[in-house]
């Protein structure tokens, strides 16, 4: 039998973590090859509700669960961590600024960044959901010195897969068959859904909405429709059904990991990773990008061209980023 794979949950009281514990555990996540051993994070008010998943847990019986742990303690919970899934944050409250929002992350994300370092298998993989994802991810890397940089990721696949669902309907194509989708930049609504090099079963999805709609009504889609669509789908799903994206964001979460352990499939896919400087991204940056995965590792893809629209999206998410990153040298937390 294979070796089970340590896998730390943090918010594993919250809601995504209620959605992606029996994921994790029948097998979704690593194949039903892989046995898993959970390691379950949580503050102590959400101790009690991490206890609870735990025994429905048992109650489901899976056969790749080789073991599960709840925590309030870090250093616990992520010591022999192959996974790391972070999920808890401190959300925005009404009348919060953002440097509020950012210090009290950080006072989630440089703890547990340090835990990592210092108790995580030497393999860790890290994936950060938990908002604003990608800075969170930049403040728990500062503060693993000896841990790659790109072991830290932020999801930003929820909102690729959200691209991926709006161009199936657009092109009445099966969702399967779309390829070539970027999402750029920042988990917010800044960031920059690309579909300049998609296609629909081979075809240029671009060429396909403007024969349909004519260069001007094809133009007028993209930015007034098909973007902010995608960029702004999360207010939307708490207007319709009265709470935040809880399953698809488990869904995109086990995406992401799996994709990166196992292979991206098919063409590309999107994940914010550390910047190498790629497409003018400032190095150390953790941006979204066009990533396959090789090797168990993410590889920017290389050498997509930019045109003028592209590039002056690309830059407004990024300096998003950019600002962020200031924001928290100046706060003291990287
Ligand atoms: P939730 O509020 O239901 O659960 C969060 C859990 O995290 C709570 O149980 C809380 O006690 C716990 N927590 C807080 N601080 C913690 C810490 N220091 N250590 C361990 N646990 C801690 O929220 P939900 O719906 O599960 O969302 C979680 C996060 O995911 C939010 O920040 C949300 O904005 C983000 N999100 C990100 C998406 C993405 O695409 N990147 C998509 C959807 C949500």
């Amino acid at each position: 039998a294979k070796k089970p794979v340590t896998v730390t949950l943090t918010g594993a009281g919250g809601q995504i973590g209620y959605a992606l514990l029996f994921r994790i555990a029948s097998g979704a996540l690593l194949g039903p090859e892989t046995p898993v051993r959970l390691h379950l994070l949580e503050i102590p008010q959400g101790l009690r509700a991490a206890e609870g998943a735990a025994l429905e847990l048992q109650d489901s019986a899976f056969p790749l669960l080789a073991g599960v742990e709840v925590t309030d303690d870090a250093h616990a919970a992520f010591s022999g961590a192959n996974l790391g899934l972070l999920v808890g944050a401190r959300p925005r409250t009404a009348g919060m600024e953002r440097a509020e929002l950012l210090q009290a992350n950080g006072g989630i994300f440089g703890p547990q960044g340090a835990a990592i370092n210092a108790a995580a298998a030497d393999d860790i993989r890290v994936v950060v959901v938990g908002n604003p994802a990608n800075t969170n991810a930049l403040i728990a890397s500062a503060h693993a010195p000896d841990v790659p940089a790109e072991r830290f990721t932020a999801l930003t696949r929820l909102d690729h897969n959200r691209a991926l669902g709006q161009l199936a309907v657009a092109t009445d194509t099966p969702v399967a068959d779309i390829r070539g989708v970027t999402i750029w930049g920042n988990h917010s609504a800044s960031q920059f859904p690309d579909l300049a090099h998609a296609t629909a079963a081979g075809d240029a999805i671009p060429a396909l909405l403007s024969a349909r709609l004519g260069h001007e009504g094809y133009r007028e889609w993209l930015a007034g429709e098909f973007i902010p669509r995608v960029a702004k789908r999360g207010a939307e799903i708490i207007e319709v059904r009265g709470s935040s994206s809880v399953a698809s964001a488990a869904a995109a979460t086990i995406d992401h990991v799996r994709d990166w352990v196992q292979g991206t499939p098919d063409g590309w896919t999107s994940a914010a990773v550390v910047s190498d400087g790629s497409y003018g991204v400032p190095e150390g940056l953790v941006s979204s990008f066009p990533v396959e995965s090789v090797d168990g590792g993410w590889r920017i893809v290389q050498g997509l061209a930019i045109d003028e629209f592209a590039r002056h999206r690309i830059d407004a998410s990024v300096a998003e980023l950019v600002d962020e990153r200031e924001q928290v040298r100046s706060l003291g937390l990287i």
